[in-house]
């Protein structure tokens, strides 16, 4: 294939999805790899460009929320609600499929995943579209999502023909997963939207369900350790690192530098200590962190509030890929 190009054109990222073409487009989380969620063979060139495995099931974006409940057998009373409240934005619900959505979007699973995403150049495009877009994240499986239209061509540049350029995206981390278990709310990906907002909103304590428990199939792919880790070996600060050389290891850290490496060797999520701020950096500092090939990384967890949670499971899977 060709270069991949990048632009602004809604025109041409839609001609392209109608003819069954991938295209990356922009959301407030990160970018997604999208195609029509109504066309089978432009399903399958998603999993092919992303060498993601069948197993793995894809999130259907919609203009809106009466589409996308359009698709779906049941909507719990909680799930409108949350709907009223977080849509269009960065709240992923699986809900009972209809029959009519393609198997391979769900990888053969009862739920469909749906989300209204926030991201105007994103909204302008579902608006012009007969179908929804289904659409993970725009990175080669198992790596680091991509949170700029740079991210996204040094992963896939010549397996797509075009990307939307929409910005750096504004969370800078994925959506939040919430199902329905006998009606009860159970969280499967931490993600922009905290349990505490959550909570808050339909007044109910949600059970927290993003680690396989024994024997269940993995339910989704933030569920799996290995996930969102960069090349480079990384480790928590919090762990002994005195004695070590640190001149050719990295640190990530929150708001103030640390006194034990290089200050060129760090980068801080936000000098301000604020927390979306600090989220919409983490995978930008993974990436640029890891092209600089030091021997190893250190990181540091954030406060474990809010998004932090969020910010905190990812950093937890990225270090956990080197004790396993
Ligand atoms: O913020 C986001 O959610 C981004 C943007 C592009 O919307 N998308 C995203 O997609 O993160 P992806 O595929 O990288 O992660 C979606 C997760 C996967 O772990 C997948 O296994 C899970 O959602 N998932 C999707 N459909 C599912 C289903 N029917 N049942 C269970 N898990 C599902
Ligand atoms: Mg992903």
């Amino acid at each position: 294939m060709k270069r991949t190009e990048i632009g602004t054109s809604i025109k041409k990222a839609k001609l392209l999805l109608d003819r069954s073409e991938i295209v990356s487009i922009p959301t407030e989380t990160v970018y997604g790899l999208a195609a029509n969620g109504n066309n089978k063979q432009a399903i399958a060139k998603i999993y092919a460009a992303k060498k993601r495995p069948l197993s793995n099931p894809l999130i259907l974006h919609y203009k809106d929320a009466s589409s996308a409940f359009k698709d779906v057998t049941i909507v719990p009373k909680d799930a409108e609600t949350l709907a009223e409240n977080f849509w269009p934005g960065p709240l992923t619900m699986l809900l009972p499929k209809k029959q009519t959505i393609p198997d391979s979007v769900t990888a053969g699973k009862k739920r469909v995943a749906i989300r209204v995403p926030q991201h105007k150049l994103c909204q302008a495009l579902l608006e012009t579209l007969a179908y929804p877009l289904a659409a993970p994240s725009a990175n080669l499986y198992g790596r680091i999502s991509p949170t700029s239209p740079a991210h996204v061509k040094e992963q896939l540049n010549k397996r797509i023909p075009y990307i939307l350029d929409g910005g750096i995206c504004e969370k800078g981390i994925e959506s939040t997963i919430i199902g329905f278990e006998n009606d009860t709310p159970i969280i499967y990906r931490l993600g922009s939207i905290s349990i505490e907002e959550i909570e808050a909103c339909i007044q109910k304590n949600i059970r927290l369900k993003n680690k396989p428990e024994n024997n269940q199939e993995v339910l989704t792919s933030g569920m799996v350790k290995h996930h969102y880790a960069p090349n480079t070996i990384m480790l928590s600060i919090a762990e002994k690192h005195e004695g070590k050389n640190l001149e050719n290891c990295g640190f990530i850290g929150f708001d103030t530098l640390h006194p034990d490496f290089p200050n060129e060797n760090q980068f801080l999520l936000d000098e301000n200590g604020n927390l979306d701020a600090a989220a919409k950096e983490l995978y930008r500092a993974f990436h640029i962190m890891d092209a600089k090939k030091f021997s190893s990384i250190y990181i540091q967890f954030l406060p474990d509030i809010g998004i932090g949670k969020a910010v905190n499971d990812r950093i937890k899977r990225a270090i956990q890929k080197y004790n396993s």
